[in-house]
């Protein structure tokens, strides 16, 4: 099973950016973390803080990989081109945040991606990805 982990803008600083929000851990700690735990997976990650990058991403991982997931960081709640690229592909997309952006500022919680997205996980934390990672394989 192959599995592409999407992270959009502001997640490359994961580990020092508001770590009371975020965790302590950088991405690429808790990256190899998780391919050691699904070493049965093929998994790869991709970070942008370019929204048609992300566009791009989403196309060309269409058909290539069995699932996305999908941590589109603040463009979750502006991006309707990556709301649109999601509902245009047929790989199935499960949307993570790691906060609960549920409880944060009203902005926060409007999602451009949820609609199209396979589900949603948010506020587990980095726990979100393995849990989406979950999703997937135990299907
Ligand atoms: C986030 C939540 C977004 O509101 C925020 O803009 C982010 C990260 C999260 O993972 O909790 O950058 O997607």
């Amino acid at each position: 099973m192959k599995i592409l982990i999407i992270n959009g803008p502001n997640l490359n600083l994961l580990g020092s950016r508001e770590p009371e929000t975020y965790g302590e851990q950088t991405f690429a700690e808790f990256f190899q973390n998780l391919k050691q735990k699904f070493s049965e997976v093929d998994l790869e990650s991709y970070q942008s803080n370019i929204e048609g990058e992300i566009i791009d991403k989403l196309q060309s991982a269409d058909k290539n990989f069995d699932g996305i997931i999908l941590n589109a960081a603040a463009y979750t709640h502006t991006s309707v081109g990556i709301g649109d690229a999601v509902k245009a592909i047929a790989t199935p997309v499960v949307e993570v945040h790691i906060s609960n952006t549920s409880a944060r500022e009203e902005f926060r919680h409007k999602s451009f991606i949820a609609a199209n997205a396979k589900g949603v996980i948010l506020g587990f934390g980095l726990q979100s990805y393995e849990l989406a990672v979950l999703s997937f394989t135990k299907a």
